[in-house]
């Protein structure tokens, strides 16, 4: 099955996704990476050029394929559970796991980093209160596990899922 990662920007979901895979001797992929190989573009250029929509559309049929392909984790965007069919593949076909940071933790991260369309606004820290607002509920509903991010090491964080997910059941212990 599908190891999904979901949560806001900057939540860690790459980091942590890289991390779990190498431990699990799994591939990993970030959806927003697939998404702009299809593209030949940045995000970021493609949302300025066609908007917002037209990107959403694109990360659904990704977001559909990650979630059926199956011995892999992914990373998904930040925006990927706004679509009740992305929250509906997600949840149906892989183990979703959200990686929960408050907007002041992630402010902390993404504050010098110009490449996430979302946060290039007058004041990011009221748009990731936003943000947080609107979809901490749709993060919930989707994810099987929840993780708060904290302030632990990334290596505590990739100890943290994998424990939980080997007391599901999703994984075999590892001696
Ligand atoms: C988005 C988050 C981004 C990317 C796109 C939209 C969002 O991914 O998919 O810019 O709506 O939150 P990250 O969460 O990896 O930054």
């Amino acid at each position: 099955m599908t190891l999904a990662l979901v949560g806001l920007p900057g939540s860690g979901k790459s980091t942590v996704g890289r991390h779990m895979a190498r431990r699990l001797g799994l591939p990993f992929l970030d959806s927003d990476h697939v998404i702009e190989e299809r593209l030949g573009c940045s995000i970021r250029e493609y949302f300025e050029r066609e908007g917002e929509p037209a990107f959403r559309d694109l990360e659904e049929s990704v977001i559909a394929e990650l979630s059926q392909a199956g011995n892999i984790v992914v990373a998904t965007g930040g925006g990927a559970v706004l679509r009740p069919a992305n929250r509906q593949s997600l949840r149906n076909n892989a183990h979703v796991i959200y990686l929960k940071s408050s907007p002041e933790e992630v402010f902390r991260r993404v504050r010098h980093d110009n490449n996430r369309p979302l946060l290039q606004v007058k004041d990011p820290m009221e748009r990731l209160r936003g943000l947080f607002e609107e979809r901490d509920p749709l993060y919930r509903e989707t994810a099987h596990f929840v993780i708060e991010t904290g302030r632990p090491s990334v290596a505590t964080l990739v100890n943290m899922v994998i424990m939980q997910l080997e007391l599901a059941g999703v994984i075999a212990p590892r001696p």
